[in-house]
Protein backbone atom coordinates (compact mmCIF):
# COMPACT_ATOMS: atom_id res chain seq x y z
CA UNK A 1 0.00 0.00 0.00
CA UNK A 2 1.21 3.57 -0.98
CA UNK A 3 0.90 6.49 0.73
CA UNK A 4 -0.39 9.87 -0.88
CA UNK A 5 -0.39 13.02 1.85
CA UNK A 6 -2.08 16.30 0.86
CA UNK A 7 0.47 19.32 1.49
CA UNK A 8 -0.67 21.40 -0.47
CA UNK A 9 -3.86 24.41 0.11
CA UNK A 10 -3.34 27.96 1.34
CA UNK A 11 -3.96 27.71 5.26
CA UNK A 12 -6.60 30.62 4.95
CA UNK A 13 -7.83 29.79 8.48
CA UNK A 14 -4.24 30.10 9.45
CA UNK A 15 -3.15 33.65 8.67
CA UNK A 16 -1.20 35.38 8.93
CA UNK A 17 1.11 32.74 9.64
CA UNK A 18 0.13 30.78 6.25
CA UNK A 19 0.78 34.30 4.37
CA UNK A 20 4.88 32.76 4.84
CA UNK A 21 4.67 29.14 5.50
CA UNK A 22 2.69 26.28 4.71
CA UNK A 23 0.36 25.69 7.07
CA UNK A 24 1.62 21.70 7.26
CA UNK A 25 5.16 23.19 8.57
CA UNK A 26 3.61 25.38 11.47
CA UNK A 27 5.84 23.85 14.69
CA UNK A 28 3.88 21.83 17.29
CA UNK A 29 6.33 21.32 20.54
CA UNK A 30 8.73 22.63 17.50
CA UNK A 31 8.32 19.76 14.89
CA UNK A 32 6.83 20.81 12.09
CA UNK A 33 2.96 19.68 11.88
CA UNK A 34 3.41 17.14 8.54
CA UNK A 35 6.14 15.17 10.71
CA UNK A 36 3.37 13.73 12.76
CA UNK A 37 1.55 12.24 9.93
CA UNK A 38 5.00 10.93 8.08
CA UNK A 39 5.66 9.31 11.38
CA UNK A 40 2.20 7.79 11.95
CA UNK A 41 2.36 6.39 7.80
CA UNK A 42 5.73 5.09 8.58
CA UNK A 43 4.57 3.90 11.88
CA UNK A 44 2.28 1.70 9.90
CA UNK A 45 4.76 0.30 7.67
CA UNK A 46 4.20 2.27 4.79
CA UNK A 47 7.26 3.18 2.74
CA UNK A 48 6.41 4.24 -0.34
CA UNK A 49 5.21 7.67 -0.60
CA UNK A 50 3.90 10.65 -2.69
CA UNK A 51 3.36 13.91 -1.21
CA UNK A 52 1.18 16.72 -3.40
CA UNK A 53 2.48 19.81 -3.15
CA UNK A 54 1.07 23.68 -4.54
CA UNK A 55 3.27 26.91 -4.84
CA UNK A 56 5.31 26.06 -1.38
CA UNK A 57 6.84 22.94 -3.05
CA UNK A 58 10.26 24.68 -1.99
CA UNK A 59 9.82 24.97 1.83
CA UNK A 60 7.89 21.46 2.50
CA UNK A 61 11.10 19.98 0.09
CA UNK A 62 13.31 21.59 2.72
CA UNK A 63 11.50 20.09 5.59
CA UNK A 64 10.97 16.49 4.09
CA UNK A 65 14.02 16.12 1.84
CA UNK A 66 13.96 12.50 0.66
CA UNK A 67 11.50 11.19 3.29
CA UNK A 68 14.44 8.94 4.69
CA UNK A 69 15.13 10.55 8.05
CA UNK A 70 11.30 8.65 8.37
CA UNK A 71 11.95 5.82 7.07
CA UNK A 72 10.23 6.81 3.65
CA UNK A 73 10.40 6.99 0.18
CA UNK A 74 8.92 10.39 -0.95
CA UNK A 75 7.78 11.83 -4.40
CA UNK A 76 6.59 15.07 -5.08
CA UNK A 77 3.54 15.40 -7.06
CA UNK A 78 3.12 18.69 -8.03
CA UNK A 79 -0.24 20.19 -8.44
CA UNK A 80 -0.29 23.28 -10.59
CA UNK A 81 -3.31 24.94 -9.16
CA UNK A 82 -5.52 23.58 -5.63
CA UNK A 83 -8.51 22.36 -6.97
CA UNK A 84 -9.26 20.22 -4.26
CA UNK A 85 -8.35 16.76 -2.63
CA UNK A 86 -10.04 15.19 -5.44
CA UNK A 87 -8.09 16.97 -7.62
CA UNK A 88 -4.75 15.49 -6.01
CA UNK A 89 -5.68 11.95 -6.82
CA UNK A 90 -6.08 12.85 -10.09
CA UNK A 91 -2.72 14.13 -10.91
CA UNK A 92 -1.58 11.57 -8.38
CA UNK A 93 -2.72 8.51 -10.85
CA UNK A 94 0.30 7.49 -12.12
CA UNK A 95 2.13 7.43 -8.86
CA UNK A 96 -0.78 5.30 -7.30
CA UNK A 97 -1.03 2.87 -10.61
CA UNK A 98 -3.65 0.19 -9.41
CA UNK A 99 -2.59 0.16 -6.07
CA UNK A 100 -4.34 0.66 -2.72
CA UNK A 101 -3.50 3.87 -0.69
CA UNK A 102 -3.98 5.48 1.93
CA UNK A 103 -4.65 9.47 1.99
CA UNK A 104 -3.32 11.33 4.48
CA UNK A 105 -4.49 15.42 4.25
CA UNK A 106 -1.22 16.62 5.49
CA UNK A 107 -2.91 19.21 8.24
CA UNK A 108 -4.30 16.87 10.48
CA UNK A 109 -2.59 15.42 13.39
CA UNK A 110 -3.04 12.29 15.07
CA UNK A 111 -0.75 11.72 17.90
CA UNK A 112 -2.12 7.52 18.52
CA UNK A 113 -1.09 6.13 15.24
CA UNK A 114 -3.06 5.26 12.40
CA UNK A 115 -1.55 1.37 12.45
CA UNK A 116 -4.78 0.05 13.83
CA UNK A 117 -7.14 1.31 10.87
CA UNK A 118 -4.53 0.80 7.99
CA UNK A 119 -4.31 -3.65 9.36
CA UNK A 120 -7.96 -3.21 9.66
CA UNK A 121 -8.36 -2.63 5.77
CA UNK A 122 -5.62 -4.71 5.03
CA UNK A 123 -7.30 -7.73 7.35
CA UNK A 124 -10.93 -6.84 5.82
CA UNK A 125 -10.84 -5.13 2.30
CA UNK A 126 -13.75 -3.05 1.59
CA UNK A 127 -13.99 -0.53 -1.55
CA UNK A 128 -13.39 2.68 0.55
CA UNK A 129 -12.41 3.27 4.33
CA UNK A 130 -12.92 6.49 6.13
CA UNK A 131 -11.79 7.60 9.48
CA UNK A 132 -14.72 9.16 11.43
CA UNK A 133 -14.27 11.15 15.23
CA UNK A 134 -16.71 12.99 17.32
CA UNK A 135 -16.40 16.28 16.96
CA UNK A 136 -18.33 18.97 15.08
CA UNK A 137 -18.17 18.38 11.30
CA UNK A 138 -19.14 21.75 10.10
CA UNK A 139 -15.81 22.69 9.58
CA UNK A 140 -15.25 19.76 7.75
CA UNK A 141 -16.94 16.63 6.56
CA UNK A 142 -19.37 14.69 8.28
CA UNK A 143 -20.33 11.11 7.83
CA UNK A 144 -23.19 9.20 8.81
CA UNK A 145 -22.77 5.37 9.57
CA UNK A 146 -25.20 2.53 10.20
CA UNK A 147 -25.50 -0.11 12.83
CA UNK A 148 -22.73 -2.05 10.59
CA UNK A 149 -20.24 0.45 10.55
CA UNK A 150 -21.08 0.99 6.58
CA UNK A 151 -21.20 4.92 5.27
CA UNK A 152 -24.74 5.44 4.25
CA UNK A 153 -24.16 9.25 3.66
CA UNK A 154 -21.50 11.79 3.82
CA UNK A 155 -21.51 15.94 3.46
CA UNK A 156 -18.51 18.51 3.08
CA UNK A 157 -18.83 21.38 5.54
CA UNK A 158 -22.76 20.82 6.89
CA UNK A 159 -24.36 23.58 8.04
CA UNK A 160 -27.60 21.82 9.81
CA UNK A 161 -25.33 18.01 10.31
CA UNK A 162 -27.49 15.05 10.83
CA UNK A 163 -25.20 13.34 13.24
CA UNK A 164 -21.57 14.06 15.36
CA UNK A 165 -18.79 12.04 13.49
CA UNK A 166 -16.47 14.30 11.47
CA UNK A 167 -14.52 13.11 8.74
CA UNK A 168 -10.94 13.25 9.58
CA UNK A 169 -8.33 13.72 6.52
CA UNK A 170 -7.35 10.01 6.47
CA UNK A 171 -8.68 7.26 4.18
CA UNK A 172 -7.99 4.12 2.24
CA UNK A 173 -8.91 4.18 -0.99
CA UNK A 174 -8.96 1.44 -3.70
CA UNK A 175 -9.08 1.91 -7.16
CA UNK A 176 -12.13 2.84 -7.48
CA UNK A 177 -11.82 5.79 -6.27
CA UNK A 178 -10.00 6.62 -9.79
CA UNK A 179 -13.15 6.67 -11.63
CA UNK A 180 -15.20 8.29 -8.59
CA UNK A 181 -12.46 11.31 -9.13
CA UNK A 182 -14.09 11.93 -12.89
CA UNK A 183 -17.18 11.20 -12.17
CA UNK A 184 -17.65 14.34 -9.67
CA UNK A 185 -18.22 17.74 -10.93
CA UNK A 186 -16.25 20.97 -8.30
CA UNK A 187 -18.35 22.38 -5.55
CA UNK A 188 -19.69 25.46 -5.19
CA UNK A 189 -16.57 26.54 -3.87
CA UNK A 190 -14.60 25.66 -7.16
CA UNK A 191 -12.93 22.37 -6.42
CA UNK A 192 -13.07 18.16 -6.69
CA UNK A 193 -14.06 17.14 -3.02
CA UNK A 194 -12.91 14.12 -2.03
CA UNK A 195 -15.97 14.13 -0.10
CA UNK A 196 -17.97 14.48 -3.25
CA UNK A 197 -16.12 11.07 -4.34
CA UNK A 198 -17.00 9.38 -1.59
CA UNK A 199 -20.52 9.92 -2.10
CA UNK A 200 -20.32 8.77 -5.41
CA UNK A 201 -19.02 5.26 -4.11
CA UNK A 202 -21.77 5.05 -2.06
CA UNK A 203 -24.23 5.82 -4.49
CA UNK A 204 -22.90 3.39 -6.96
CA UNK A 205 -23.17 1.02 -3.68
CA UNK A 206 -20.00 0.08 -3.18
CA UNK A 207 -18.68 -0.40 0.42
CA UNK A 208 -17.65 2.12 2.04
CA UNK A 209 -16.60 1.48 5.61
CA UNK A 210 -16.56 4.08 8.22
CA UNK A 211 -13.35 3.72 11.04
CA UNK A 212 -13.65 5.31 14.06
CA UNK A 213 -10.34 6.30 15.36
CA UNK A 214 -9.88 6.53 19.29
CA UNK A 215 -6.92 8.46 19.64
CA UNK A 216 -5.87 12.48 19.80
CA UNK A 217 -7.06 14.19 16.46
CA UNK A 218 -6.90 17.71 15.59
CA UNK A 219 -7.21 19.31 12.23
CA UNK A 220 -4.76 21.90 12.84
CA UNK A 221 -5.31 24.19 9.84
CA UNK A 222 -7.48 26.05 12.93
CA UNK A 223 -5.32 28.50 15.38
CA UNK A 224 -7.01 26.85 18.48
CA UNK A 225 -6.65 23.29 17.30
CA UNK A 226 -2.89 24.33 16.97
CA UNK A 227 -2.44 25.22 20.61
CA UNK A 228 -4.84 21.83 21.69
CA UNK A 229 -1.95 20.21 19.47
CA UNK A 230 0.68 21.72 21.07
CA UNK A 231 -0.62 20.66 24.41
CA UNK A 232 -1.51 17.12 24.09
CA UNK A 233 2.29 16.60 22.14
CA UNK A 234 4.24 18.88 25.94
CA UNK A 235 2.10 16.25 28.05
CA UNK A 236 4.13 13.41 26.72
CA UNK A 237 7.16 15.67 26.08
CA UNK A 238 10.63 13.45 27.81
CA UNK A 239 11.76 16.06 30.15
CA UNK A 240 15.83 16.67 30.04
CA UNK A 241 17.68 19.37 30.44
CA UNK A 242 20.63 19.37 27.90
CA UNK A 243 21.20 23.02 27.68
CA UNK A 244 23.01 25.71 30.38
CA UNK A 245 20.66 26.14 32.81
CA UNK A 246 21.97 28.61 35.64
CA UNK A 247 21.74 28.01 39.27
CA UNK A 248 19.14 30.79 40.07
CA UNK A 249 16.52 29.29 37.08
CA UNK A 250 13.75 26.99 39.04
CA UNK A 251 12.42 24.31 37.01
CA UNK A 252 9.41 22.36 37.75
CA UNK A 253 7.37 19.78 35.81
CA UNK A 254 8.13 18.35 32.30
CA UNK A 255 11.02 20.56 30.85
CA UNK A 256 12.99 19.98 28.22
CA UNK A 257 15.89 22.13 27.43
CA UNK A 258 17.98 21.82 23.81
CA UNK A 259 21.69 21.19 24.34
CA UNK A 260 22.25 24.29 22.47
CA UNK A 261 19.55 26.36 24.58
CA UNK A 262 21.09 28.86 27.30
CA UNK A 263 18.48 29.81 30.61
CA UNK A 264 19.14 31.87 33.13
CA UNK A 265 17.62 34.30 36.20
CA UNK A 266 14.42 32.00 35.36
CA UNK A 267 11.43 30.29 35.93
CA UNK A 268 10.50 27.34 33.84
CA UNK A 269 6.99 25.63 34.65
CA UNK A 270 6.70 22.68 32.28
CA UNK A 271 5.09 20.96 30.53
CA UNK A 272 7.15 23.04 27.79
CA UNK A 273 10.30 22.95 25.10
CA UNK A 274 12.88 25.06 24.68
CA UNK A 275 14.81 24.64 21.00
CA UNK A 276 18.12 25.19 20.10
CA UNK A 277 20.00 28.38 20.42
CA UNK A 278 17.29 29.99 22.32
CA UNK A 279 18.11 32.57 24.87
CA UNK A 280 15.85 32.64 27.93
CA UNK A 281 16.78 35.20 30.98
CA UNK A 282 14.74 36.39 33.92
CA UNK A 283 11.25 35.42 32.63
CA UNK A 284 9.07 33.23 33.15
CA UNK A 285 8.43 30.55 30.68
CA UNK A 286 5.10 28.79 32.09
CA UNK A 287 2.87 25.16 31.13
CA UNK A 288 2.54 24.34 27.77
CA UNK A 289 4.66 26.42 25.74
CA UNK A 290 6.99 25.43 22.64
CA UNK A 291 9.97 28.05 22.38
CA UNK A 292 11.40 27.64 18.93
CA UNK A 293 14.77 27.56 17.52
CA UNK A 294 17.67 30.62 18.33
CA UNK A 295 14.50 32.53 19.80
CA UNK A 296 15.34 35.49 22.66
CA UNK A 297 12.76 35.51 25.46
CA UNK A 298 14.37 38.50 28.24
CA UNK A 299 12.45 39.58 31.10
CA UNK A 300 8.96 38.40 29.83
CA UNK A 301 6.13 35.71 31.04
CA UNK A 302 5.16 33.65 28.57
CA UNK A 303 2.64 30.27 28.76
CA UNK A 304 -0.06 28.48 26.65
CA UNK A 305 2.00 29.79 23.63
CA UNK A 306 3.94 28.66 20.61
CA UNK A 307 6.86 30.92 19.88
CA UNK A 308 8.52 30.34 16.67
CA UNK A 309 12.11 30.31 15.57
CA UNK A 310 13.99 32.99 16.18
CA UNK A 311 11.28 34.90 17.78
CA UNK A 312 11.93 38.04 20.52
CA UNK A 313 9.95 38.76 23.71
CA UNK A 314 11.45 41.47 25.61
CA UNK A 315 9.52 43.60 29.07
CA UNK A 316 6.47 42.03 28.04
CA UNK A 317 4.36 39.84 31.00
CA UNK A 318 1.23 37.97 30.56
CA UNK A 319 2.01 36.45 26.94
CA UNK A 320 -1.21 33.70 26.87
CA UNK A 321 -2.36 31.26 24.39
CA UNK A 322 -0.69 32.92 21.60
CA UNK A 323 1.15 32.22 18.01
CA UNK A 324 4.43 34.21 17.95
CA UNK A 325 5.62 33.97 14.33
CA UNK A 326 8.58 33.39 12.94
CA UNK A 327 11.00 36.13 13.77
CA UNK A 328 8.49 38.59 15.08
CA UNK A 329 9.47 40.62 18.22
CA UNK A 330 7.16 41.29 20.92
CA UNK A 331 8.46 44.35 23.28
CA UNK A 332 8.27 46.94 25.86
CA UNK A 333 8.29 50.78 24.17
CA UNK A 334 11.77 51.78 25.33
CA UNK A 335 10.12 55.07 26.45
CA UNK A 336 6.24 55.25 28.07
CA UNK A 337 4.44 55.01 24.81
CA UNK A 338 2.76 58.45 24.32
CA UNK A 339 -0.51 57.93 22.58
CA UNK A 340 -0.72 54.16 23.73
CA UNK A 341 0.45 50.67 22.00
CA UNK A 342 2.87 50.82 19.35
CA UNK A 343 1.95 48.03 16.79
CA UNK A 344 3.49 46.78 13.37
CA UNK A 345 1.40 43.91 12.08
CA UNK A 346 0.79 42.47 8.79
CA UNK A 347 -2.12 41.82 6.61
CA UNK A 348 -4.50 39.06 8.71
CA UNK A 349 -2.48 39.36 12.04
CA UNK A 350 -4.70 39.16 15.19
CA UNK A 351 -4.31 41.10 18.43
CA UNK A 352 -6.17 40.30 21.54
CA UNK A 353 -5.39 43.10 24.52
CA UNK A 354 -6.38 42.23 27.72
C1 LIG B 1 -10.96 18.45 4.57
C2 LIG B 1 -12.08 17.55 4.05
C3 LIG B 1 -13.08 17.31 5.16
C4 LIG B 1 -12.37 16.72 6.37
C5 LIG B 1 -11.19 17.61 6.80
C6 LIG B 1 -10.39 16.91 7.87
O1 LIG B 1 -11.50 19.71 4.83
O2 LIG B 1 -12.69 18.15 2.92
O3 LIG B 1 -14.09 16.44 4.72
O4 LIG B 1 -13.27 16.62 7.44
O5 LIG B 1 -10.34 17.92 5.72
O6 LIG B 1 -9.24 17.60 8.22
P1 LIG B 1 -10.60 21.06 4.85
O7 LIG B 1 -9.96 21.08 6.20
O8 LIG B 1 -9.62 20.92 3.75
O9 LIG B 1 -11.58 22.18 4.65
Amino acid sequence: MKALVLSGGSGTRLRPLSHTMPKQLVPIANKPVLAYGLEAIAGAGITEVGIVVGDRIDDIREAVGDGSRYGLRVTYLEQAAPLGLAHAVVIAREFLGDDDFLMYLGDNVVLDGIDELVARFRADPCDAQVTVHPADPREGGLAVLDADGRVTAVEEKPKNPVGNLALMGIYVFTPLVHQAVRAIRPSARGELEITDAIGWLIEQGHHVRGHHYRGFWRDAGLIDSLLECNQAVLDHVGPRILGKVDDETEVIGRVFVDERATVTRSRLVGPLVIGPEAIVDGSYVGPYTSVGEQCVIEDSSVEFSIVMDRALIREVRGVHGSLIGRATSVRAAAEPARGGHRLVLGENSQVLMA
